[in-house]
């Protein structure tokens, strides 16, 4: 079908291009079947909430240097883990993430559950966060719907409401393109596109692994969308 050729398409661009990020398997693992581990996924997702990917880097990599599993952060002091997230902003989420790390220990015997409903119910868990986790450490068949791939579903649908309303559509687009293979990849090259080529301002629809099918680049309306309602 022609969904399961823009998903084959978009993960052979993911397999050359992917961004190169610490909390991700190397391209060379990952051809040999390496997992993600749960534990780098679930911080580097709590982490990006509200921060971009290049501020997050370094205090990801100080984080899991100084606590490299769950069990190391749930028993690190309050302070101390409080200390090493200034800086990072929205300290709720800190907080959130000792609790998370302490539930995680107490309640599942230090293993991250594999499913969205149960993910959903540890603490500093959202949808968003859930879905994540789930596709990107479990490779489950989830829907990761953030800012980038509303902006890619906007033009490669050549969709004009405006979010929020267009929030249902943009996520049933987005489902409808997610394959039961490597769900997780497919989560994060959309992501990575989002990121790097379908970009808010000046898209580089040339080097586009979405060029062809995408629908805004035929209209010459990609710069254009998404449209937001005016506040
Ligand atoms: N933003 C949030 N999570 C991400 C991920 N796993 N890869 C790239 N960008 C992201």
């Amino acid at each position: 079908t022609a969904t399961f050729d823009l998903s084959r398409s978009l993960l052979a661009w993911y397999d050359r291009h992917a961004r190169d990020l610490p909390w991700r398997v190397s391209p060379a693992d990952r051809a040999a079947g390496v997992q993600p581990d749960p534990y780098r996924v679930w911080l580097s997702e709590v982490m990006l909430q509200q921060t971009t990917v290049a501020a997050v880097r370094d205090y990801f990599l100080r984080f899991t240097a100084r606590w490299p599993d769950v069990r190391a952060l749930a028993a690190a002091p309050d302070d101390q883990v409080m200390a090493e997230w200034a800086g990072l902003g929205y300290y709720a989420r800190a907080r959130n993430l000792l609790k998370c790390a302490r539930a995680v220990v107490d309640q599942h015997d230090g293993r991250f559950p594999d499913s969205h409903d149960a993910l959903l119910k540890l603490p500093g868990i959202g949808p968003y966060t859930a879905a994540a986790i789930a596709a990107i450490a479990f490779d489950r068949p989830e829907t990761v719907l953030d800012g980038n791939v509303e902006r890619v579903m906007a033009r490669l649908h050549d969709i004009h409401d405006p979010l929020p309303k267009s929030k249902p559509l943009l996520k049933a687009k987005a489902a409808a393109l997610t394959p039961d293979d490597r769900p997780g990849d497919h989560a994060q090259a959309v992501m990575d596109l989002g990121a790097t080529i379908c970009t808010p301002k000046s898209p580089a629809c040339g080097i586009c692994p979405l060029r062809d099918p995408c629908q805004a680049r035929a209209a010459g309306t990609q710069a254009d969308l998404p449209r937001k309602m005016p506040k």
